[in-house]
């Protein structure tokens, strides 16, 4: 339904089709005077009218850290995008693994990390967690229902990441969000990967679903920011949370991806057909032992992503063979060639890029065994352009 002040109203939306949504949703012109976009509001103070509105703040906006005009608008796009009762942003994607950790987790409470995590967030949980008292313990990422023998009485946290970084693995969300809750424990989710246009974490169980909006939704390699979505259940815990550690995201980046989430659709829909052309030719190398790509029917995780996932981005893998002794060398050879992949960490840009995966700190789930794992981010050049650079590399890498 259209009103006065709403060009697309909410209930309009709520049935358009995804790009649609993207294109308006968090957009209120007729709130600032007509302007398509959301003002940037810069603000640390907020002022009150008189004393009593003071003391009791009754009004929407009351401080910098607690919310702007800017940041609500990204906020409600997030929210109707994850289906969650409330978003909170703040400053990184590592941000955005943290405070939820921070929010749910005491001393004395066991957490369960899935082995194929994001690297930093790892190390938050082995380098902070432990010495705030918190037990925790990575599990197999293919562990599905039989989570359930790791589960303590203590346990409070579940954490999953889907596909896992790096090494792609797919996870059963809705099985390991269903014995966890029998213990009691919530369930976290890194869903940066699929973002919210393939997966909805909260559809599937998770209580709380934790965005790099660094990547995809910023979409051009310049602006950290992370999203954290809760459903009823946990969203006043999380929103206190960040109030109480004072962590918030700025207005300047808020406004960049909620930009970004304009153009995300399309720009994803690209990256993942480009991603998937290049995954499948990799296939056919004779230098390649692997392809760790949940849309690949080959990859062992595929049945788990056809069912749950409604696309796939522009990140995956490669085993590059080689013996053990000349994995590195072969690696450094493939990179070094390449002249349109950049040599970077991040994804979710429009440029490609290519790492060399360290899996050293993983506990289970250590990677293939057949040669080396290379991560391709697939930017928004044309296939055949980075496939000639790939031939770069493999030239290179044969060489030795
Ligand atoms: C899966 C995943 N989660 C979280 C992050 C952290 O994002 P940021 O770089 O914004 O801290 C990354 C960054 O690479 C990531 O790959």
């Amino acid at each position: 339904m259209t009103d006065d002040k709403d060009p697309v109203g909410k209930d309009a939306l709520a049935s358009a089709g995804m790009n649609t949504r993207l294109a308006h949703l968090g957009n209120h012109p007729f709130d600032f005077h007509g302007f398509v976009n959301p003002p940037v509001v810069h603000a640390s103070t907020v002022l009150f009218p008189n004393a009593a509105a003071m003391e009791t703040r009754a009004q929407k906006y009351t401080y910098g850290t607690r919310g702007t005009p800017t940041t609500d608008a990204l906020c409600e796009a997030i929210d109707a995008l994850e289906g969650s009762a409330g978003t909170i942003v703040v400053p990184s994607g590592l941000a955005a693994v943290t405070v939820p950790f921070l929010a749910v987790l005491s001393a004395g409470d066991h957490a369960l990390i899935v082995d194929s995590v994001y690297g930093p967030t790892r190390h938050f949980c082995n380098a902070m967690l432990t010495r705030l008292g918190v037990t925790v313990d990575y599990y197999d990422p293919e562990i599905g229902a039989g989570i359930e023998s790791l589960m303590r009485p203590n346990t409070r946290l579940v954490h999953t990441e889907a596909p896992g970084s790096n090494t792609f693995e797919m996870q059963d969300i809705r099985a390991i969000a269903d014995v966890a809750h029998r213990h009691g424990a919530v369930v976290t989710m890194d869903n940066t990967w699929a973002t919210p246009l393939y997966f909805r974490p909260l559809d599937h169980g998770v209580d709380i679903s934790i965005h790099a909006a660094t990547k995809y939704p910023a979409g051009h390699s310049d602006i950290l920011l992370g999203t954290v979505s809760a459903n009823a259940a946990q969203w006043e815990r999380l929103h206190e949370a960040s109030i109480t550690l004072g962590i918030c995201g700025s207005p300047d980046d808020s406004y960049q991806v909620l930009r970004g989430l304009r153009t995300m659709g399309v720009r994803l829909a690209h990256h993942g057909e480009s991603a998937l052309a290049i995954a499948r030719w990799l296939e056919t190398r004779e230098e390649v032992a692997a392809v760790l790509h949940p849309a690949l029917e080959s990859f062992p995780g595929h049945a788990l992503w056809k069912r749950d996932f409604k696309g796939a981005s522009g990140v995956f893998s490669f085993v590059l063979k080689a013996e053990p002794g000349a994995r590195k060398a072969k690696a450094y050879a493939f990179l070094d060639a390449l002249r349109l992949f950049g040599l970077g960490w991040s994804w979710g840009g429009y440029e490609s890029l290519a790492v060399h995966v360290n899996l050293n700190d993983r506990v289970i789930a250590k990677g293939p065994a057949e040669g080396t794992v290379i991560r391709l981010q697939i930017g928004l050049e044309n296939v055949a352009d980075l496939q000639r650079d790939l031939e770069l590399g493999f030239a290179a890498a044969s060489l030795l």
